[in-house]
């Protein structure tokens, strides 16, 4: 037996795992619009957010106009997130102090007239965006704001689909916040052997779909976006799944109907939501999604995937409420994930030939933290309005024959 005794443990791949501002992936993920909650969680009272280990206070005034701020009033630091929202802005608890949604203080109740005027005083804050159900921030340099992508994945051009916004991870998850490294949640996306395994072997059948039916076969693809899997199934019904799920750099998942069954045949039954996975800090993550929500005679379509009706549904609360010996014997990927350590160590891990899709991930992703320092845009920074972007996520369903001619 090897002991275990003196064992040392080497430190964390800061340069891909830590976000802080000035860190090399942080300074990546911050070259992107990056959403931080949903529209609808803006109501009368502000909302405070913790994204890229930076604290912030995201509100909607009166007029409906949207602002992230710093949450330290810059009078004497009390945080906006006990401030008032008013018709222009919100307005610090302590003395008064009104912000716009852009930082700028139009009041200073407390003071003698013109003060505010001459004063001119600023609170540092970020862009926001909103889009498809959620608040998008950007944290980059203001000369390289790029604009939100157009995934086709997203049009809503045909009004067949309306989209939302929405606290989801693929469509069976526990947990909206993980408590871990957001690469090694990001990276169970192309990490297609977890799901015969965990979600089969280990832990019963938690999908009930012809992803766990039958033989297949497993590749990894570069995309045009970054990269996939492509898994081939013949099932026993006699068609043949062919599915890919693809991370979108630097951290964008596009993970297709995890519970198609292989019944119908389809042809590239693209993702219906595009996730987000959003560092809080260096330990946790959560992730955002907006979904493509078909529509049936221009109203939400009922039950659109098994047992759901409406968004909360996909993912079941009840979930993030078990035991640890139900958790022991039943794992999922936030056991499997948060048990990885808070942070990842890369260099002890032993990566093997499943590992190639998380191989190829971390190497895209070191490669933008050099563009980024040598003052390129990295990769997926859109400046053009026109662009649809086309995603290579989705499932078929074909006869077994057509896949052996092909
Ligand atoms: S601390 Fe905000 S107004 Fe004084
Ligand atoms: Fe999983």
């Amino acid at each position: 037996m090897k002991s275990a005794y003196g064992r040392t443990v080497p430190a964390p791949r800061i340069e891909l795992t830590h976000v802080e501002a000035g860190s090399p992936m942080g300074e990546v993920l911050r070259r992107y619009w990056q959403p931080v909650c949903l529209s609808e969680e803006l109501t009368d009272v502000p909302k405070k957010v913790r994204i890229l280990c930076e604290d912030l206070v995201v509100f909607r005034t009166g007029d409906g106009e949207v602002g992230c701020l710093d949450p330290h009033c810059a009078h004497r630091g009390s945080s906006l997130e006990y401030g008032r929202i008013e018709k222009s802005g919100i307005r610090c608890c302590y003395h008064g102090w009104l912000y716009s949604p852009e930082g700028r203080v139009l009041e200073m109740p407390c003071e003698a007239a013109g003060t505010c005027e001459r004063m001119s005083v600023e609170q540092p804050g970020y862009p926001v965006k909103e889009f498809g159900g959620l608040v998008f921030v950007y944290m980059g340099p203001p000369d390289k704001q790029p604009l939100l992508p157009q995934f086709d994945v997203l049009d809503t051009s045909k009004g067949n689909v309306q989209l939302r916004g929405a606290r989801i991870w693929g469509d069976y998850a526990i947990g909206y916040v993980r408590d871990c490294n957001w690469l090694q949640h990001y990276e169970n996306v192309v990490d297609p052997w977890h799901v015969l395994v965990l979600h089969q072997a280990i832990s019963g059948d938690q999908f009930e779909s012809a992803m766990m039916q039958g033989r297949g076969e497993i590749s990894f693809e570069p995309t045009t976006l970054g990269v996939r899997y492509k898994m081939t199934k013949a099932l026993p019904n006699g068609n043949s799944l062919v599915r890919c799920s693809e991370c979108v750099v630097p951290n964008i998942a596009l993970i297709p109907n995890i519970r198609e069954k292989g019944v119908e045949l389809i042809e590239e039954d693209r993702c219906s939501d595009v996730t987000w996975v959003v560092p809080i800090d260096n330990e946790h993550v959560m992730a955002l999604s907006i979904v493509a929500w078909p529509l049936e005679n221009g109203k939400l379509k009922p039950d659109w995937r098994p047992g759901t009706d409406t968004i909360s549904d996909i993912r079941p609360g009840h979930e993030t409420a078990r035991s640890y010996r139900e958790r022991q014997l039943r794992p999922d990927d936030l056991e499997a994930q948060e048990s990885q350590r808070p942070i990842a160590i890369h260099a002890l891990e032993r990566l093997a030939g499943s590992d190639v899709g998380v191989v190829r991930l971390r190497r895209l992703l070191a490669e933008q933290v050099k563009k980024v320092e040598l003052g390129e845009d990295p990769m997926n920074v859109f400046r053009d309005p026109n662009q649809r972007i086309k995603t290579n996520a989705w499932n078929s369903v074909v006869k077994q024959l057509e896949l052996s001619d092909s």
